[in-house]
């Protein structure tokens, strides 16, 4: 795992957007793994800008992002569509034909989670995975305990990821307690992963991501196993380290 260490949030979101702006240019065709959360929001807000500015297009890039909640509708603005759209898509000329989300408002969630990853397959897999982490070390929603050779699946949120997200929900109790997620083999098979990481809540995550070993127990341990990772961290992140 390369890491690279900038000043704060502004400049993590800059170096990553930048990152993922080369490879679009270079690449025009690529297939992009996105996340959501708070952390990637200022790296898509880059994006907007530069598209805004200097055209980059992204007419034939393909997404997919990690996971969604089980149970909210794309017109819910607390879904992860809902967020992507808002946040990204609906300012690029990305084809929404293009941007794959899985579903998490149909009957048989099992269906969905195999023909996701099979969709994923089918488009020969992932060139670059955008990650953020959660502080139990969760990777997309593949939460402590779950299995390294998992694919697309559903899980039950960890109580402290339920508790972290209700910022974004009027109530605690709103925030779904299930979810789908790509899955941590899933994850595994893309070709490069950008990991990003800000803030001094985020410390101790990444300093048992860069000195604990790899185990089940935290799940981004993972990367560890992966050719191509690459950490953009900041200051508040880094410190002490
Ligand atoms: C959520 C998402 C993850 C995200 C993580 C961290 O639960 N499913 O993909 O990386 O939490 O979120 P944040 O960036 O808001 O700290």
């Amino acid at each position: 795992m390369k890491i690279l260490e900038v000043k704060d949030y502004q400049q993590m979101s800059n170096k990553a957007a930048e990152y993922i702006i080369e490879k679009v240019i270079r690449f025009p065709s690529i297939k992009l793994g996105l996340a959501t959360g708070g952390t990637p929001i200022g790296t898509y807000k880059k994006l907007i800008e530069d598209h805004q500015k200097n055209g980059t297009s992204y007419r034939r890039v393909t997404t997919f992002n990690l996971d969604e909640y089980i149970g909210l509708s794309e017109e819910n603005k607390n879904s992860y569509r809902y967020y992507m759209n808002e946040n990204l898509f609906n300012h690029i000329d990305i084809e929404k034909s293009r941007t794959f989300i899985p579903r998490g408002d149909v009957d048989d969630i099992q269906k969905e989670s195999l023909y996701y990853e099979d969709l994923i397959a089918k488009h020969s897999g992932i060139d670059l995975q955008v990650l953020g982490i959660g502080s139990n070390g969760h990777i997309g929603f593949n939460e402590p305990g779950t299995l390294f050779e998992s694919s697309t699946h559903i899980v039950n949120l960890a109580p402290s990821t339920i508790q972290a997200n209700a910022r974004f929900f009027n109530r605690v109790k709103e925030v779904p307690t299930k979810a789908i997620t790509m899955g941590i083999a899933t994850i595994m098979k893309s070709k490069e992963i950008l990991l990003l990481i800000s803030g001094e809540e985020k410390r101790e995550t990444l300093f048992r991501l860069l000195n604990g070993d790899v185990n089940i127990g935290f799940p981004a341990s993972v990367l560890k196993n992966h050719p191509f990772v690459t950490i953009i961290a900041d200051e508040a992140a880094v410190k002490d380290i």
